[in-house]
């Protein structure tokens, strides 16, 4: 059995940004129109009144100040408020390859290896560009790498499963190097027209080259101490878009094939699981809490982050131990918690633990530990 390390980062961060105030102010003037088109029937008692939205909520509930996304102004357009993404022709690079393709290379770069080094791709996210070809196959045939590719979809968790699969593979020899990439576009399951959720995602693509210590030479390289993965059915948090949405017969209603959420019942169900996850991984590696100097958890809730932090420490953790990126990213669903890591390891010295932590939609849940080299 060889040990394992991930050797390299990589992230794509689209160049347009929403702040929350540009994102309230086109979300009101949808709750205005829409209030005005339907005086009648609300005064009459058969629709009800929408409520505006404000800055000062998102960031008092979420934490989140703005958001990276593929097309702004497909967003901010009261008459849309989608992102405007063009049709690519089948023998054009889907966009989301090209996002993870951008991430890749860098991870690549920054763990000295190219893409000839690859036999192993894994794309690991929530919402894939289409069903088949696999998005890890047209990445792996874009890169030039060799071996083989598959897509993985466990929601936010996502990568956090990608990097178990990644380790085991280089682990039993199946895979030399791998390469575990996470490409988002958020934006695009997102009901704008929701005063919930309008608010909470991003997009952005972040990638990780998996490797055998014994043939790493990065000197970022991290050793993958363990991982562990836990999944507990709920409808908390859904999409219901599907092959079968054609089929259906009555047709579902628009938003019931967006994420819709129930926010508030993920965040109590989500956190103890979380935390025990962590505690117990922790404690089957002989590691103590207290010797953990990061946590690089999922970003959907600043608040959330904190508590589970917390709980793991028995104490508030600081800006440091637990950094956050949500202010600006939002959740970027699979890439928040890569993120994290891609932005705040490099103070880290040999022999430092840290945690990698991703959970989502399921529930699902998935710990990495991390020992820098
Ligand atoms: N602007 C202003 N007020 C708003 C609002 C908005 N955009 N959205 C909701 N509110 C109001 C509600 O109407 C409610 O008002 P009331 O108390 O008068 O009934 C109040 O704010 C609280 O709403 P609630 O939905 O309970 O907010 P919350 O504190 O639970 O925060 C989330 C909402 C989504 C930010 C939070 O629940 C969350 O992040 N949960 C975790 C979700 C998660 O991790 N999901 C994973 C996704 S991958």
């Amino acid at each position: 059995m060889k040990n394992v390390c991930i050797s390299g980062t990589g992230l794509f961060t689209p160049p347009e940004s929403v702040s929350n105030d540009e994102l309230v102010a086109c979300f009101n003037a949808y709750v205005e129109q829409f209030n005005v088109d339907n005086a009648a029937a609300i005064e009459s008692g058969s629709a009800v009144a929408l409520a505006p939205s404000s800055s000062e909520f998102i960031v008092k509930a979420s934490g989140i100040h703005s958001r990276h996304v593929m097309n702004k102004s497909g967003i901010l357009d009261v008459n849309h408020m989608r992102p405007r993404l063009e049709t690519r022709p089948d023998d054009q690079p889907s966009i989301l390859a090209e996002m993870g393709i951008v991430a890749a290379r860098q991870a690549l770069e920054r763990a000295g290896r190219s893409a000839s080094d690859v036999d192993c791709v894994l794309v690991a996210c929530s919402n894939m560009q289409r069903p088949y070809p696999a998005m890890a196959v047209e990445i792996q045939s874009f890169l030039g790498a060799g071996g083989y590719g598959y897509d993985i979809n466990v929601a936010c968790a996502s990568a956090a499963f990608g990097v178990q699969a990644a380790v085991d593979a280089v682990r039993q020899g199946s895979a030399r190097c791998a390469l575990v990439i996470s490409p988002e576009i958020c934006s695009g399951h997102l009901n704008f027209r929701n005063r919930d959720c309008h608010f909470i995602f991003g997009d952005a693509a972040t990638a990780m080259v998996v490797e055998p210590m014994e043939r790493a030479t990065s000197s970022r390289r991290f050793e993958v101490l363990g991982t562990r993965l836990q999944t507990q059915f709920s409808s908390n948090i859904r999409n219901n878009f599907g092959f079968l949405n054609v089929a259906e017969q009555p047709p579902r209603p628009w938003d019931d094939v967006l994420f819709h959420q129930e926010g508030r019942k993920v965040f109590k169900e989500v956190v103890p699981m979380v935390s025990e996850l962590i505690l117990a991984h922790l404690g089957d590696l002989g590691v103590a809490p207290d010797a953990v100097k990061r946590f690089w958890l999922h970003q959907a809730n600043l608040g959330m982050n904190q508590l589970i932090s917390k709980r793991v420490l028995g104490r508030e953790p600081s800006a440091v131990e637990a950094p956050v990126i949500l202010d600006e990213y939002a959740n970027t669903s699979s890439a928040g918690s890569v993120i994290a890591f891609h932005k705040y390891h490099e103070d880290l010295v040999p022999g430092d633990i840290g945690v990698l932590c991703a959970f989502g939609a399921g529930y699902s849940a998935g710990s990495v530990v991390l020992r820098r080299v």
